[in-house]
């Protein structure tokens, strides 16, 4: 196959640029580095939004009736979360063995789609991931699980069912901020998922543990970990350069950078460097995983001259929910506790249009009377 065919399969092949839906929820523009949400900035979004302030602009956008505001949410979700907490028994032994994200897709699994309980499925999910996902870290730590209070705001529940104590005002701030801006993002890899379950007319909960199972990847929900294991093995200043290098000759990505979409500066980068930054006033980690960075940009543009390759918001993802001593086992996890609120959005918006998603396929095999030959 020539340059160009390799060059085009390899694009069909991950659908760059195919508009797969239309959506008035978020907006990526990656050659200005702008993400917008829902008609805001995404900047402007994190100053003025918490959790449950971003998640009942989002449903209200996709159209759910009654319209949502923020206290209705937040006080639906502190229900949602007290009533998943007497699952956590069957999760925990369900699940032995089991990493957290994996622990969290069967805790999500023991839901049932249109249950009778009379709690909408939105609210079910979203408010039973952080209680899973406390319950299930703080199994890994041989500790047990501590139960969730309704009245409190879904990021300082899920800090205090994490560590059994709650936590300080500003670390609930930085959470807030993360879950805030990375609440939905266009159509990546794990949205278009539960929009194409969401499209079968199979339910809310089942979307939503199919796009749970497409953010695991390291290409995608799953890169923050290995940053975190990278920092750790480069070490030292005089060993960032030979490391990153040797990586990248062996034909390794460094994970927290390249995206599909952003050539430039993923915004949310920026977002996480500022609450990371107020958060740990500079320390030696952070000044560290800056000089990672740079050099790594430095490097990549070296060895890499033909891609745009920039900093993605899973690089300072990682520093940001390390400085919060997250797990780095449950990074993953807590990026789908903000998620699923964009899926579930989404999820209600592809039920509006109600057409099954069904595209085609170029059949590149024998036919019958080649295959004789
Ligand atoms: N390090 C080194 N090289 C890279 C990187 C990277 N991080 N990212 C892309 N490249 C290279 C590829 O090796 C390839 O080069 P080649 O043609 O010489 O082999 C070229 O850039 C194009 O790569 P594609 O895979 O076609 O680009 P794609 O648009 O599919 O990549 C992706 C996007 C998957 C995010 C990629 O940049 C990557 O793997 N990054 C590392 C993992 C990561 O950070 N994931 C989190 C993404 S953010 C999120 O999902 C929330």
């Amino acid at each position: 196959m020539s340059n160009i065919n390799n060059a085009r399969a390899a694009s069909a092949s991950g659908l760059d640029k195919v508009v797969a839906a239309e959506t008035a929820l978020s907006h990526v523009d990656g050659e200005a580095g702008r993400l917008i949400i829902a008609g805001y900035d995404i900047e402007a979004l994190v100053a003025t939004h918490d959790f449950e302030a971003a998640a009942a602009l989002l449903w209200a956008t996709a159209g759910l009736d009654p319209v949502p505001d923020a206290e209705s949410v937040r006080r639906q979700l502190g229900e949602a979360r007290v009533a998943a907490f007497s699952l956590v028994p069957v999760l925990l032994a369900a699940t032995r063995g089991l990493t957290v994200t994996e622990g969290l897709r069967a805790g999500l699994s023991l839901l049932a789609d249109d249950d009778a309980s009379g709690m909408p499925d939105h609210i079910r999910a979203v408010g039973a991931v952080p209680v899973f996902v406390a319950a299930l870290c703080r199994r890994e730590a041989g500790e047990a699980a501590v139960a969730p209070v309704a009245d409190a705001g879904h990021a300082a529940d899920f800090l205090r069912m994490l560590r059994g104590m709650p936590g300080s005002a500003a670390e609930v701030e930085a959470l807030n901020a993360y879950l805030v801006t990375v609440m939905d993002h266009g159509m990546n890899a794990s949205t278009f998922t539960a929009r194409v379950i969401a499209s079968t007319r199979a339910g809310l909960i089942s979307s939503v543990v199919g796009a749970l199972c497409a953010l695991k990847g390291p290409l995608h929900g799953g890169a923050p970990g290995p940053v975190l294991d990278m920092l750790d093995d480069i070490g030292t200043r005089a060993n960032i350069r030979p490391w990153l290098a040797r990586e990248i000759e062996k034909g390794e990505r460094l994970m927290g950078f390249g995206h599909r979409v952003y050539k430039v500066r993923d915004p949310r980068a920026d977002v996480f460097n500022k609450a990371v930054m107020l958060l740990t006033n500079g320390n030696e980690r952070i000044r560290f995983a800056r000089d990672v960075e740079a050099v790594a940009l430095a490097t990549l543009k070296e060895m890499k001259p033909d891609q745009r390759l920039d900093t993605n918001m899973e690089y300072y993802t990682a520093v940001l929910l390390e400085a919060l001593d997250i797990p780095r086992s449950a990074v993953t996890a807590v990026f789908a506790l903000s998620r699923i609120a964009g899926w579930s959005a989404h999820v209600m918006e592809q039920e509006r249009v109600g057409r099954l998603i069904r595209p085609q396929s170029s059949y590149i095999g024998n036919w019958p009377d080649e295959r004789a030959a």
